[in-house]
């Protein structure tokens, strides 16, 4: 009985902390990003995402410096803000991660398999080459409004695409995006669920991504954000790039339009 309570005693600090981390994981997150300041550890893996963008690859050992992201070829300035757009040469809406793709395939000579043998971290991993670049890329349109293209018929089509998508319900679990992010204030286990539905939900964390996630230590893409929900839902694997992860984020990127780009975020 003694050695009982002394376990109870002993373990009461911990419970309550446990509790307290529990009420308040949010605020904890707050105080590392304040304590970070404007040291995100993504600056190193920016840092290898321009290099990156430098280095001669691929079979026609070129560099991605003629890559057009949308705003003529070379022009990093400011492109991210603006995709998902469609491409006159590619005859589709493209993200950034497709428009890599694209431009390593044709300027560079590489293959589709090379590119999507491994475009996202697994654990463990120190980062991959397409994480790099998006990084850089995407911290190159910070504090630009959020502008995706709307204008050619593609881009409206793949914003109703990502729409119906977004409240498709399918899975195990009968589960759409809209059955977690449909509604603000919810939450599953710990982590706070954004509304993406309407426009500061989506503002919020469109333009917070390409992201460090401090529990991987890794930057991750919003296209690995997508595959990562299409996980949760319980659903096959997303494919980098693709038509059905390309429209998901025309939805998001429609909605938070006009917010100011912030990424690379940090991320618990
Ligand atoms: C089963 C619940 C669930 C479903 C279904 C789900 N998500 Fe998520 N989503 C989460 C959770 C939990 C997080 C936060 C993850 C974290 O912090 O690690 C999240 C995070 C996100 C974020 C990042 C938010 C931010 O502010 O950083 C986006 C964007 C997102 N989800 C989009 C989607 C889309 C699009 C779909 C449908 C394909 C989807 N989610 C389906 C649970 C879900």
């Amino acid at each position: 009985m003694r050695r009982f309570s002394n376990t109870i005693l002993t373990g009461l600090p911990m419970l309550l902390w446990a509790l307290s981390a529990l009420a308040d994981t949010d605020g904890v997150f707050d105080e590392y990003r304040a304590m970070f300041g404007d040291e995100n550890p993504a600056i190193f893996v920016i840092d290898e995402g321009e290099e990156l963008w430098l280095t001669a690859a691929g079979p026609k050992a070129v560099t991605l410096e003629n890559c057009d992201l949308g705003l003529g070829p070379g022009v990093v300035e400011g492109a991210y803000a603006q995709l998902p757009r469609y491409f006159q040469d590619a005859q589709r809406v493209q993200d950034l991660e497709s428009r890599l793709e694209y431009c390593m395939i044709h300027l560079q000579g590489r293959s589709a398999a090379d590119i999507h043998a491994r475009p996202y971290s697994l654990r463990g991993d120190l980062g991959t080459e397409m994480e790099a670049l998006v990084a850089w890329i995407a911290e190159q349109s910070r504090g630009l409004p959020i502008a995706p293209g709307q204008a050619h018929v593609q881009e409206r089509n793949a914003y109703a695409l990502g729409e119906s998508l977004f409240y498709y319900r399918a899975g195990p679990h009968d589960f759409s995006c809209a059955t977690c992010h449909g509604q603000s204030g919810k939450r599953i286990r710990l982590q706070a669920l954004p509304d993406l539905t309407g426009h500061d939900g989506a503002a919020e964390a469109y333009s917070s991504w390409p992201a460090y996630r401090i529990s991987q230590g890794l930057v991750r893409t919003m296209g690995w954000r997508m595959r990562d929900c299409f996980r949760q839902q319980r659903m096959p694997e997303l494919i980098m790039g693709s038509e059905a992860s390309v429209a998901l984020q025309t939805y998001l990127a429609v909605n938070a339009a006009g917010a100011a780009m912030a990424a690379p975020g940090l991320k618990r």
